[in-house]
């Protein structure tokens, strides 16, 4: 048996004997590496003459390609154990139950808001907003409340430090926002304005912060009957009866003139009804007209606010303010919506 022969021998059964990637490895290096069998077999060939060198070099690259197919056939098989190995031992018990997991739900107060949007937003308002923290202008002169005047007394003012001429004030109810568009847009307007409002009171019926939203129509022949027709679909479509009652009674705001409450008359599961209160309104009052520079013998325009909190309690039937900004959990889980109820929005 020639020596050539006698080295592929051994390195196939080498090879054959290997148990593992490691093996392989030292194979690799005792046979190909820098001092291995093979390589030194090519070293000796600068000592043969060149016809001997030629032939003798040919095979020596034959077997050299032979041991690496080898090596790499088996290095292959080994990594191919180990994976499959590792596959079974990790196996996933699909009939295990599932970890239970909990659904987010949106506060009933961004439900009640969105529908409002909704709502609005096909009778033609855009939606406005302003700062939570306003001036006592906005909030207060603008809207012909002057100083010492008792509405501010009564809407319970979170004043903020630090007093001046004009000082800043935790917003009583959203309608600055009707002067910060007056002052910024050229009517024909038509807006409403959602959002957080302050007062000092705490009760089952009254938070610190609750929301309002607010609307506004400014236009060149703008009359009550309008703002009665607005209201009315408002409230009908809102509580989703179109038979809905909806009453008018005389009421008082700085800034309207003349001004409205309205009530909705409500039927309780027992067959009972009562009027309740559900929202202020009013034509806008030619002062705040002028304090926004508009001319009020060219343009009028009603104005109206009401309290989410209140429509959402009575649509929802929840009985409590309070727990609106309870943060429990288990509360949202139950009143909260899901994507069916969002998705009846729009
Ligand atoms: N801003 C009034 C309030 O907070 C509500 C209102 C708005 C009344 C617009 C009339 C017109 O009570």
């Amino acid at each position: 048996m020639s020596v050539l022969h006698q080295l592929k021998t051994s390195f196939e059964e080498q090879v054959q004997r290997a148990q593992n990637l490691n093996d392989i490895e030292s194979l690799r290096v005792s046979i190909l590496g820098k001092k291995g069998t093979l390589t030194e077999e090519m070293k000796s060939l600068g000592s043969l003459s060149p016809e001997e060198r030629k032939s003798r070099g040919g095979e020596l690259n034959t077997l050299k390609d032979h041991i690496l197919s080898l090596l790499e056939e088996k290095e292959r098989h080994f990594e191919d154990k180990e994976l499959n190995e590792k596959l079974a031992s990790e196996t996933i018990d699909i009939s295990l139950p599932p970890r239970p997991e909990m659904e987010g739900k949106i506060h009933p107060i961004s439900q009640a808001i969105d529908e409002c949007i909704a709502i609005f937003g096909e009778m033609g308002f855009t939606l406005r907003e302003g700062p939570d923290i306003e001036s006592d202008f906005h909030n207060f002169s603008a809207l012909n409340i002057p100083a010492e005047h008792p509405a501010r007394a009564e809407q319970d003012t979170f004043y903020l430090p630090g007093q001046g001429q004009d000082p800043l004030v935790l917003r009583t109810h959203t309608s600055p926002v009707q002067i910060r568009t007056m002052l910024k847009e050229k009517p024909p307007l038509r807006i409403i304005c959602p959002g957080r409002v302050y007062r000092s009171d705490y009760d089952a019926t009254h938070s610190p912060m609750f929301h309002q939203i607010e609307g506004l129509v400014i236009d060149k022949s703008t009359h009550m009957g309008h703002l009665k027709g607005c209201l009315e679909e408002f409230l009908r479509r809102f509580f989703g009866d179109p038979d809905l009652q909806v009453r008018f009674r005389p009421g008082y705001f700085p800034f309207t003139e003349p001004s409205a409450e309205v009530d909705v008359l409500w039927k309780s599961g027992n067959g009972d009804s009562k009027w309740l209160e559900i929202l202020g309104c009013g034509m806008v009052h030619p002062n705040v007209l002028k304090n926004c520079e508009i001319d009020p013998q060219e343009y009028q325009g009603f104005a109206f606010g009401m309290g989410i909190e209140r429509i959402a309690m009575l649509k929802y039937g929840i009985d409590d303010l309070r727990l609106f900004f309870d943060s429990d959990l288990r509360w949202l889980q139950n009143y909260g919506f899901g994507n069916y109820e969002r998705s009846l929005i729009s």
